[in-house]
Parts: structure tokens; sequence; C-alpha cells
């Protein structure tokens, strides 16, 4: 969900006012009333326009949180509350958004709140600006140089516990984007003579302290220091611990800050040696020795101390326990040295430790800024931040006091000249109707202290350098004569006789009556605070310290850069400085923080009226608040003014042509701003009431929104025009290719049409013409046939007629020859009838026999004895001739084609013809053997390495080699065997082993016994009593039965001479050993394919089934 946006005011939930501009009625009394009601309830800020009062709570406000920080974050002055934060965003944004330098001036008087201040400020700016690492380091140095600065320039006054006892201006330094770039920091006058001497109840700077409470026994066993502050002369004890302040912890603070600020480690220690060396050298004491010319001189009563000085810094002994005794006037190349009494020496000790810490004070700030500096080039925007020490009034106030108010009654100069005075100039110089608002002005304070003739600085100086006795005596007797008719100063032994009579002013005293009130000062030590002097004997003698540090910090006492010429005076150098000072914050923006201490007892929630009354009178801030009131609360140049707004209104916006100041009264006039909110001066716009400013901002704000929007909106506008323009292009194109397209589609289906219908116009009119051709053909057509038909009739008719004419003309002829024939037969008739009738027979049969060989001749046969063709006979009475003829032809040509024949050819076609005359039509198996050849050795016994035993059991010739099936007369199965015929026998072996089973001489074959039908079943009968009968006939079956029995029949008939009794029926016995056994070949099924089966059907009859 979004952040709702709660937009509070300085007016929401106001406690008292906010700001005291809008306070009803004015007067001191409701002003107090306001900071104390707000004081009360914890609102320690409140504003006078843009000016920030802040109240000292005296106690830590849970207002400075990391949300507090967010909440102010970039908002404006007067949106929220008054805080500190306001201010300083207010400060930051303008630095980063508007380029302006900034100062943050924060005054008050002492323990009002200005260094906290500051440190708030500091720390929200660092908590605002940019992040990152570097940034980050940039930030925490220049935050850490606080804690540094403040352990060793600030005190526990009476005041304040943690007084600065140092002027402090810090610019911070950015870069474009407002990311800082790093810092400077310029101290002014320390108070140095708190190092010696400190007033009741105050102690010395917070760092003597913290090395004694948190140093390591350790470090301080090496910094030959002693935790007791007892044991130091320099450390008052009457105050020495604070309440509520842990000297120890603070020590590691400052430690760590100075690491942290890039001290190193041999630098730290360098510093606190000085320290060391400062606080011990208080512990130094003389006394006093008589000299022989009479005079006093001081020697230091326990050189132990001395010695441990020396050693910490090395320094020769010798040279400082002389510094401590002589003193050196050099003057025109002549040295003169005279003895120090005990008074003086005292005066030189304290002067080096004055001199040494003050000049440490001065480096650390340069060592600092050494560290911070920014390391670019690049222009810098900057913010300066002054926490001066404030306005302050003692019991004893001396030179130091003299010059901390001078330099608060700078401050309060300046915030009069640019808020007072400048503003008021400012109204009157551009012409804005004004009256008068009367202010206190200081300046003639100032004058009293800095004018270059007559002030008292001036005559100070001229004091410190007169020759002749100098006193502090001197000094005032000066100023009662200059400076006693000025209305501020105030003196018992001035001229004026006004403070003849006023005992509260003594006469070693002056008083100034200071913008915050009168101030006595004491003007002992003044001449010599003012000179500053160190003799030259100790710097001389710290020059020659074996320490870098000591050594750099008293450049003077270098022999080879002796300068006879007066440093100037500590006065002048501070005028200077101060100078400086304004003159630099009036190049920046100022943003004023105006710190109040509600009371003296540093205690939380006291509000001591008249304290604050007194405080709000010298600050000047009711006049503040009256001029503010009066006045306008901003201002700007008719330019800037214009280019700012003039996006507002119509007239103005993007130009405007004619003089700026027209450009904003038409801007003005058109925001309908209530005249009373504004006036017009010369050169510049004034507006009276933030809240015009704010209201003009807000609209600005939000006409930049919508001229963002109006620019986006534009944007997308042209995006879309754009991309619509190139649609159209788009869809123009594609609408004229698509129009074309269709066009030609259009125009070619008219074509096709035009095309369709002409062709059918075509068609139809081709087959009228057609149709007519036709017609007219056919009419032609049958007008030829009509006359072919006629013509046909007339050629038939006339061909009729010749044919009648010519049958006519024969007949007459035939029946003319009959006639003649008739007539020459029956008078010849008489003469050829005897012979003739003979002679015609035999010439015709003559003629027919010639013909019929002839034509035989050509009709003759092939010459293949099975050709049956023979030509059909032409004349019947041929017939038994034409039989003859064809016999003999026969005859003739078996003759000729026996004639071919080899013997061996011969021998098996008597095979074949034997086999014919022995099985023709017996044996239905025949006439399939016919075409087979007999070959006899069907198996290669002698080939057949298997065989080899049989082959050489048999050595006659074999004529038949085969496998035949025998019968088993048990059951009729077959058992292959091997059937061997020879010249003389009949053999049967074993077909595997080729062992002789059976061997039988054909002389004992008597009969072979086959059936009529187609199988090749066949017994071998053999002769009763023989050998071979023994074991009965053999019962085989075989695939060339024809070629077996009627080899064997030719064998057996060759051999015996005995023609082989062949039996073919089918019912024949076969002897088995004792029984004779039928076998009868019947019509067998087919079931088992063309194969005969054989089957015992009982002890007489084995049955075969032939299919
Ligand atoms: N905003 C504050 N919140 C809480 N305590 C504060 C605040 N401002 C000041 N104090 C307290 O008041 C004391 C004095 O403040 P600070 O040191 O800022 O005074 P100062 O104006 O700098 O005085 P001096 O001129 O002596 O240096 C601080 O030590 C602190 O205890
Ligand atoms: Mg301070």
């Amino acid at each position: 969900m979004a952040k709702m946006e709660v937009k509070t005011s300085l007016l929401d939930d106001m406690i008292g006012v906010g700001d005291m501009v809008l306070l009803e009625p004015l007067n001191e009394d409701s002003f107090i009333n306001n900071l104390k009601k707000r004081f009360d309830h914890n609102e320690v800020y409140t504003y006078i326009g843009s000016v920030v009062i802040s109240i000292n709570p005296y106690r830590s406000l849970p207002i400075y949180t990391p949300e507090k920080v967010e909440e102010y974050r970039n908002r404006n002055f007067y949106e929220l509350s008054p805080h500190i934060f306001a201010l300083s965003d207010e400060a930051y944004r303008s630095l980063r958004d508007q380029d302006k330098d900034q100062c943050i001036l924060i005054t008050g008087e002492s323990g009002a709140g200005k260094t906290e201040a500051s440190k708030l400020v500091m720390s929200y700016v660092a908590a605002v600006c940019g992040k990152g690492a570097e940034v980050n380091q940039v930030k925490e140095q220049l935050l850490q140089s606080n804690p540094v600065l403040e352990a060793f320039g600030n005190a526990k006054t009476v005041r304040n516990d943690n007084s600065s006892r140092f002027g402090k201006y810090m610019d911070i330094e950015f870069d474009f984007k407002g990311d800082p770039l790093g810092g400077v920091i310029s101290n002014y006058l320390l108070e140095k003579s708190r190092v010696v001497k400190q007033p009741r109840g105050e102690r010395n700077f917070h760092i003597f302290y913290q090395i004694l409470s948190g140093a390591s026994e350790e470090f301080l066993c090496k910094l030959k220091l002693e935790r007791d502050f007892s044991r130091y002369n320099y450390l008052g004890l009457d105050s020495a611990r604070v309440n509520g302040v842990d000297d120890a912890s603070n020590f590691r603070t400052v430690r760590n800050a100075m690491q942290i600020v890039g001290f190193m480690d041999h630098e730290t220690q360098s510093v606190f040696e000085v320290v060391a060396a400062v606080l011990k050298l208080g512990n130094i004491e003389f006394k006093p020795e008589s000299r022989a010319n009479g005079l006093d001189e001081s020697k230091v009563k326990d050189k132990n101390e001395l010695k441990e000085i020396c050693e910490l810094t090395g320094i020769d002994q010798s040279v400082l326990e002389r510094a401590f005794s002589f003193r050196t006037v050099e003057a025109k190349q002549e040295k003169v040295s005279t003895t120090l009494n005990v008074a003086q020496a005292y005066y030189a000790r304290d002067a080096l430790a004055k001199n040494l810490y003050s000049r440490l004070f001065s480096w650390l700030v340069t060592r600092i800024n050494e560290s911070i500096k920014a390391q670019t080039k690049v222009r810098k925007k900057v913010m300066g931040v002054l926490d001066i020490y404030g306005f302050e009034i003692f019991e004893d106030n001396s030179f130091e006091q003299f010059i901390i108010n001078y330099c608060n009654e700078k401050l309060q100069q300046i915030f009069i000249e640019l808020t007072l005075k400048e503003e008021q100039e400012e109204y009157i110089r551009e012409g804005i109707e004004w009256t008068h608002i009367e202010y206190f002005n200081n300046a003639i304070i100032c004058d009293l202290i800095e004018n270059n003739q007559t002030g008292i600085l001036a005559m100070l100086d001229e004091e410190c350098l007169r020759p002749g006795t100098v006193t502090d005596d001197t000094f005032l007797e000066k100023l009662n004569q200059v400076c006693a008719t000025h209305q501020h100063f105030e003196s018992r032994m001035s001229k004026c006789s006004r403070f003849l009579n006023d005992t509260s002013l003594p006469h070693s005293c002056f008083r100034i009556q200071h913008y915050a009130g009168k101030v006595m000062y004491q003007v002992e030590g003044f001449v010599d605070k003012n000179n500053d002097l160190l003799y030259r004997d100790l710097s001389q003698a710290m020059w020659k310290a074996n320490h870098s540090l000591i050594k750099a910090l008293f450049p003077e006492g270098n022999p080879a850069k002796i300068n006879l010429k007066r440093p100037p005076t500590a006065g002048s150098q501070f005028k200077a400085s101060v100078a400086t000072l304004m003159k630099n914050l009036q190049t920046k923006n100022p943003n004023y923080i105006r710190c109040i201490k509600p009371n003296d007892k540093k205690a939380a929630h006291i509000f001591n009226e008249a304290l604050v009354c007194h405080q709000i009178r010298y600050l000047g801030l009711l006049e503040n608040v009256r001029v503010r009131r009066a006045g306008y609360a901003f201002r700007q140049p008719y330019e800037p003014c214009l280019e700012r707004y003039k996006m507002l209104c119509k007239q103005t916006w993007p130009h405007w042509r004619g003089p700026a100041r027209a450009g904003v009264e038409v801007l003005f006039n058109e925001l309908r701003i209530p005249e009373e909110e504004f006036s017009f001066g010369r050169s510049k716009i004034f507006i009276r009431n933030p809240r015009t400013l704010f209201k003009l901002e807000d609209l600005r704000k939000q006409r930049l929104e919508d001229l963002a929007t109006l620019i986006g909106k534009i944007y997308r506008g042209w995006k879309c025009r754009t991309h619509f323009l190139l649609m159209k292009k788009c869809q123009v194109v594609i609408a004229s290719w698509y129009r074309r397209y269709s066009q030609q589609k259009k125009y070619q289906k008219i074509k096709s049409s035009a095309i369709t219908v002409q062709s059918y116009t075509r068609g139809w009119k081709a087959r009228k013409l057609l149709r007519e051709l036709k017609h007219l053909k056919r009419c032609n057509e049958a007008a030829t046939v009509i006359a072919a038909y006629w013509h046909g009739t007339q050629a038939r008719r006339e061909l009729r007629r010749l044919k009648d004419e010519a049958r006519n003309k024969h007949a007459i002829a035939v029946i003319w020859a009959f006639w003649l024939g008739y007539k020459v037969r029956r008078e010849y008739r008489k003469f050829f009838r005897a012979n003739a009738g003979r002679k015609i027979y035999e010439f015709t049969l003559q003629r027919i026999m010639q013909k019929y060989f002839l034509e035989m001749k050509n009709k003759m046969p092939s010459l293949s004895p099975i050709d049956k063709n023979w030509p059909a006979r032409p004349y019947l009475f041929l017939d038994s001739t034409h039989k003859e003829l064809k016999r003999i032809f026969h005859l003739w040509r078996c003759k000729k084609y026996r004639d071919q024949f080899t013997d061996q050819q011969k021998l098996i076609y008597e095979e074949k013809l034997e086999a014919s005359e022995l099985f023709k039509d017996k044996k239905a198996l025949y006439p399939a053997s016919v075409g087979q050849p007999f070959q006899g050795a069907y198996l290669e016994i002698s080939e057949n390495p298997k065989y080899k035993k049989l082959k050489d059991a048999v050595d006659e010739k074999i004529i038949i080699a085969e496998v035949v099936n025998k019968i088993n007369r048990a059951n009729g199965k077959a058992a292959s065997r091997i059937f061997l015929l020879t010249k003389t026998n009949v053999l049967l072996a074993d077909q595997k082993s080729g062992t002789i089973k059976s061997e039988v001489p054909l002389g004992d074959v008597t009969k072979v016994s086959m059936s009529s039908q187609n199988d090749g079943f066949f017994a071998v009968h053999l002769k009763e009593g023989s050998e071979a009968a023994s074991k009965g006939d053999f019962l085989l079956s075989s695939d060339h039965l024809i070629e077996m029995a009627t080899k064997l029949y030719r064998t057996t008939l060759s051999q015996t001479k005995q023609k082989l009794n062949i039996e073919i029926s089918d019912e024949f016995l076969v002897q088995f050993k004792q029984d004779k056994v039928c076998v009868k070949f019947i019509q067998g099924s087919q079931k088992n394919g063309n194969i005969p089966t054989c089957k015992r059907k009982n002890n007489r009859l084995l049955e075969v089934a032939v299919p």
C-alpha cells in the first residue's frame, strides 16, 4: 500500500506558538511565556521566521533519533514543528539545490548549547547527504574531529561543564551532488591561561584529566606521569571530578577518534608526550639564590622533574635549566644576558607551558585539516558552522573574556547587520513603504573595542609597543583618558566623573557595557597576555629538542631565523582573524541558531524567567520579531523569481517578452495572491508571509508535475501519432495492393466469364453453322444418293437390258451351235463311234496318274518315324495305292532312322523293346517307364567308399545297383536294401554298411511276380530246395520295377538260356520260409499320396493298397 503522506504543519498540535511572528500580543512577557510554555512541554525549539531559538534542556530528549532525521528530511521549513533539523535541512537543500554557500551561526552565552547545536547540525547533514564507502569515511572523519578538539580545547567552567575555550569555525565542503568532500577548521584564540591557572570551581582542559584517568599504567609510566591529580600543580583540585563525566572512557573515545581522523601512532604518542611535559612543567619549582653581584637568581628546586621533562621531550637538561635562569636580550648584534629572579622564572615556566599547549592545539587543528581536506580541486559548495565561545561574565574577567566577549559583540553585529539593519535598509533602498523599528545597534561597542585609533585593542597595542615602563596600570590610565567619554566605557579613574563614587568598580578595573550586559575586566595581565612573549632562550631550547613535534612547534627558536621584529600582538591577531571571519560569513547565506540558557544551575526543567528575559533582551529577539512581522519574509530579484514561477501562468509561460517586473506582476495577479501579501520593490519582489512562498512552491511543484505529465502526454501522443501515421501508410499500401489483387481477380473472373460466354456463343454459332452445313451436306448427299440411286437404277436397268441382250445373243449362239452340232453329229455320227471313247479314257487316266504323283512329290511328310501325317487321297479309285505308298514310305524312313543308331543305342532300344514285349498293356506302370532311360547302376558302388567291401565282394560287372525296399513278411513294413544284379547272381546287401545279406544264383530264380497295377512291388520266387530258398522268396518294391524285371529277364535268358517266368497278376503267393502268403493288390485310397501301402491282414494275407 502506498505510504500515506501525512501533511503536518507548524500549526498542528502546536504548544504555544511555534513561530514567534505569530505571537499575539507581542511583548516581552508573552514572548517569555510562550518560550516557557514550550520549554515545559519539552519543545526547546521555537522560530522567529527562519531564525531558530534553542533553549538548552540540560537533559537528553528523544528528538534526535534517526526516525526524526527521516521525518525532517526534504520537508518544508514550516511543515513540521520547529526543530534544529528543519534549519539544517533547509540550509543543506539550498546549498545542494540552489548552489548557495551556507553558514550556520550559532550564538548564545556560555552553556547555552552552541557546541551541542553545532554537533546536531553536523550529524544531521552527515545523515542526509550522500552515501558510499568513501563518503562515509569523510563524514566519519569530520564528525570524529569534534571529540579530539573538545578534549584539548574544552574545559569545565562555572557556567558549563564542557565549555569551549576556543573559537571554532568549520567549513564542510560538498560536491555538486551534495556529497561531502572534506572540511577546513579554523580555530580562534585558545584560552591558554587556563593551562597554568584556573578560577575556582573550574578545571584545566579535559585532556589532562583524561590522560591521568584513562591511560594504562604502562602508558603513564612511559609518559612519566602518575595517576594522582594532586601530584600536579597545574590541576586545580577543588573540582577535578565532574559529575556525569567519565574522563577515563572519554580518553578512549579521544584516542579512537584520533585514529579515525588519521593520526599515526607515533603522532598520537608525541601529542601525549607534549601534554605530559606541560603537566610536569607545572611541578618545576624555583628557589632564590643570591649571587655575588647582589642580584637574586632562581634555581630549580627539584631537578628530578626537570630531568624527566627533558627525557620526555629530548631536550638537553642544562639548556632548559639555563633557559629558566637567564634571559638573553639581543639588540643590534649585541647579546645581553640577565639572570631571572624566582618570579621571572615562574613566569617563564608558565609562559612556556601555555605556549607549548596552545601551539600543540593549533598543530592539532592543522593536522586534522590535513586529514579532512577535500581531495579534489573541483568547485566546492560550502557550509560553514560557527561555534564560538559564548558571551561570558565571570567574577574575575581578564584579557581572554575581553576577547571572547568582543567576538560575541561582532557576531551580534553581523546578526544585526543581516537581519535588522540590512533588512530595513533594503526596504528603503527598494522603495518599500516601511516604518522604522528601533533596535539597539551594538556597532558602537564594537567601535569602542576595535577602532583603529581610539579602540581599546589599539590602545593596548600602543602600550605594548611603547618604549619605557609599560604596565597594566599605564594601560588603564590611557584608557581612562581616551575612552572616558564613551557611553559604554566605565572606569573609576576616567575623566568622566560619573563613576567616581561607584564602589562596585575597583580602581584596577574597567567596565564595558556589552550588548549582553556589563562586564568588569581586571586590567592585570592585559599587557602581558597581549604581548604573549616567550623568552627567546626558551623557544631556542625548545627548538633544540630531540622531539620532532616540539621542534616543529617552535620554529622561531631556530637561531638561523632570528627575527628581531616583534610578532603581532594577540589582540591584533584576534581582531584580524575575526575580521576575516566576518567577511567570510557575509559572503554566505546565514542561518541563525540563537541559544538560550534557561538557568544558571545546569539543571533540567528549570526556567529562570529573569535569566531568559535578559538574554532575549540583549539578543534583540523581540526586535527581530518586530522587523520580521513588519517586513517581508522573503525577497528575490524579479528575474530569478519570474524564472522560477513563470510556469504558473499562461502569459509568462514559456517565455515572457517584457521586463521581468511586469512578468512577476502578471504572474501574481493571475495567481490571485492577496495584495497585502507582497510588495514590488525596485529590483525585488517582497513576499510578506512564508506561507505565500510555500504556496507558490507547492503550486510550482504541482505545476512541474503537471508539466512532466504534459510532456509525457505530448510525447506519448507524438509516439502514438507517428505509430498511427505509419500504420495508416501501411494500411494504404496494403489496401491498394489488396484492391489491385481483388480487381485483378475480378477482371480475370470477368475475362474468363467473357471467354466462356464467347466460347458458348461461338460454339452455338459454330453448331448452328455446322447444323446448316450438315443439313446442306445431307441435302447434297441425299441428292447424290438419290442421283446415285437414280443412276444405279438407270445403270441396272441398262445392265439388265444389256444382259438380256447378251443372253439372248448367247442363247442364240448356243442354240445356233447346238443346232450346228446337232446337224454335224447327225451327219458325222456314223464315222467316229467305233474307238474314239477308249482312247479318250486312257488318255484321261494317264493324265490323272501323272498329276497324282506330281502332287505327292510336293506333299511328302517329314522323315521322323513318329510323324503320323500323310496327305489325303485325291481320288477314291487310288485308295489302296495310297495306303501302300504310305506303308512303304514309313518302312523306308524307319530303316533310315535305324541306320543312324550306335551299338549301345541299339542295346538300349533292344532292352526297351524287350520291356515293351513283356509289359505293354499288361502292367499299368509300363507307359510311365517308356520315357525313362534305363540306367542300371543307380548307386555308384565303386565311387562310394562306404560300399568298398561290397564292391570287393562282387568281382563281376554290375548290371543293376539300386536301393529297393524289402517287405517284412511279419508286418508288411519296408526296409531299405541294396539290390545288385550281376551276370550270375542277384544280391541283397545292407544299405548302410554294404554287407551282403543274401546272394542268389540266377539259376535259382524261378519266377518274378507283380501286379498289373501302377505299383513297384514284385516278388522274386526261388527254386524250391535251393540254398537261397531256405529263407523264402523276396518281396521287394522298387521305383524302377520295369527296368529291373526286364534286365533280370534278359540276364537270366542269356545265362540260363531259359525264359524267366514273369507273372502279372493282382494276387500271387509268396513263399515265406514254410508259409505261403498271398499278396493281394487292391484299389486303395489316396490318403498317403501316390505311395502304395502294404499291410499284413492275417497269416496268409498281405494286402497292398495301390492308390
Ligand atoms: N540540545 C541539548 N540537549 C541536551 N543537552 C544539551 C543540549 N544542548 C546543550 N546541552 C547540555 O548543555 C551543556 C552545554 O552545552 P554546550 O557545551 O553546547 O554549550 P556552549 O553554548 O557550547 O557553551 P560554551 O560557550 O561554554 O562552549 C552540554 O554539555 C549539554 O549537557
Ligand atoms: Mg561550546
